[in-house]
């Protein structure tokens, strides 16, 4: 198991869905407003539309983030395309179009930026999207440098991704508390690192991860001290929406 942890290398800042909140969350705009303040590595969200592609959306609806409403699965990919995905959050990002995940591979791999691929799947559709999101992502990143790492919350996804494309890493999302058989889970899932939430993130859960060969990585982190003292307890990576204060770009 020490291993996986000596696979580990990904760069240790990580701009949570393109740029947080300073760009709308998970369009190809938010991953420029990142790369442009430094960032190696993004993480965003997928799910399936209606026809099964791979769009990068948080949320199982479209009400929060777009000026359409109801659930992305319900529409097709062409559908989607129509909407705006940007005006939400600022007038300047109007029109801004929904990312696929074609679309994201293409420009991170351009820019030689690396990936957390977060598996979100609609309730229902776990196993199919897991399975369809790491065969995707196995053709999408085949001449990328690092493959993209493939996360979740749902161990149904992780198990069905690890089917499909095994030679992919994964890494084991926990929300909330984190359960005392995670390292069991891990082991099962063959993940190469758990990702935690940072409320329930201690020094003494990092040094056991580490020992097991397993690298921590915590979300969301946007207090600068407290991503150093992450980083010094031997986190791997951070999560973070603050893209103008924790930055590669700052050489934090
Ligand atoms: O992957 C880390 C983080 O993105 C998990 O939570 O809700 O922001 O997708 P969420
Ligand atoms: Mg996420």
């Amino acid at each position: 198991m020490t291993e996986s942890l000596s696979l580990w290398a990904y760069p240790e800042l990580i701009a949570h869905r393109g740029a947080g909140k300073h760009a709308p969350e998970n369009t190809l705009a938010a991953m420029r407003l990142g790369a442009k303040h430094g960032f190696k590595m993004v993480e965003f969200d997928v799910k399936l539309s209606q026809d099964g592609a791979a769009i990068l959306l948080h949320d199982d609806t479209l009400d929060r983030t777009s000026n359409a409403t109801g659930l992305a699965s319900h529409y097709s990919l062409t559908e989607l395309l129509k909407f705006d995905f940007g005006s939400w959050l600022k007038a300047e990002y109007v029109a801004e179009p929904i990312a696929t995940l074609n679309t994201v591979a293409a420009f991170t791999l351009a820019q030689d930026i690396h990936s957390n691929i977060e598996i979100k799947p609609e309730t229902g559709f776990e196993a199919e999207t897991g399975a369809k999101i790491a065969r995707l992502a196995r053709e999408l990143w085949q001449d990328a440098t690092l493959p993209p790492l493939l996360s979740s919350f749902s161990e149904v996804a992780l198990a069905a991704a690890k089917l499909s494309a095994p030679e992919l890493p994964r890494a084991l999302l926990i929300e909330g508390e984190v359960p005392n058989d995670v390292f069991e889970r891990l082991q099962r899932l063959e993940c190469i690192a758990l990702n935690i939430d940072d409320k329930f993130t201690t020094q003494a859960l990092i040094a056991q991860a580490q020992e097991r060969g397993y690298a921590v990585c915590v979300w969301t982190v946007n207090d600068p001290q407290r991503a150093k003292q992450l980083l010094q307890w031997g986190c791997k990576g951070i999560f973070t929406d603050a893209i103008d204060t924790i930055a590669p770009n700052l050489r934090f």
